[in-house]
């Protein structure tokens, strides 16, 4: 049996994915797994919103309210020890996770992103971009990846992905929506996966039990 995943959760935005996990675990269908926190930058983040109405610890952390990088960074750390937090999920997170964090949290940081890794991934590709990017490129079609969290943007070891038609009607929007739904369906199985011990946190990185 694998440790309990103490999940502190990292959004942005809406947080549909950090819900769409949370509602996977009410209903049973994620087991020896909690959420222990929801961080975000975003003091209006619609993570925050759902974290309180759920009494889910909710945390506006910003950078904007430190003098340095070294006192946000640190503050992050304290905060995650608190909550005996043991794993991280970056669910529609903008900001780029210190090298600090991720030392402490190596392998134990996962992300999610709107596209078919290592294709439309790295800075700048996030939200609308990834999906203009895929229309543009004429891609037949696109998709969703859970992957670790490593220092460089969208590049760590990929953990599941599920493809996604394009369509010649399709526009961004159109696709965000349908990538969307797959993302809420491979996030929550990824997390049930590491909690249940399906896919293995090794030194080196992960073993995906075939
Ligand atoms: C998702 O499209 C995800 O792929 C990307 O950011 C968006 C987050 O959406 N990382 P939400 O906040 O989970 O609704």
């Amino acid at each position: 049996m694998v440790d309990k995943l103490k999940i502190a959760v990292f959004a942005s935005g809406k947080g549909s994915n950090f819900q769409a996990i949370h509602r996977a675990m009410i209903a049973n269908e994620i087991n020896n797994a909690e959420i222990c926190c929801v961080i975000s930058n975003n003091p209006d983040a619609g993570a925050l919103q759902y974290a309180k109405e759920h009494s889910i610890p909710a945390i506006h952390l910003s950078r904007s309210q430190f003098d340095t990088d070294e006192e946000f960074n640190s503050t992050i750390i304290k905060i995650l020890g608190k909550h005996q937090v043991n794993f991280i999920v970056l669910a529609g997170y903008l900001k780029k996770i210190d090298a600090s964090v991720i030392k402490k949290f190596k392998n134990r940081i996962v992300n999610i992103h709107p596209a078919l890794l290592p294709k439309y991934g790295g800075k700048g590709m996030y939200g609308i971009h990834v999906h203009e990017a895929v229309i543009m490129s004429g891609d037949k079609i696109s998709g969703a990846t859970v992957h670790l969290v490593d220092e460089e943007y969208d590049h760590g070891q990929i953990l599941l992905q599920e493809t996604v038609p394009v369509a010649e009607t399709d526009r961004a929007e159109t696709l965000a929506e349908k990538v969307l739904i797959v993302e809420h369906k491979i996030f929550p199985l990824a997390i049930k996966l590491l909690a249940e011990g399906e896919i293995e946190i090794k030194d080196d990185g992960v073993v995906i039990d075939e």
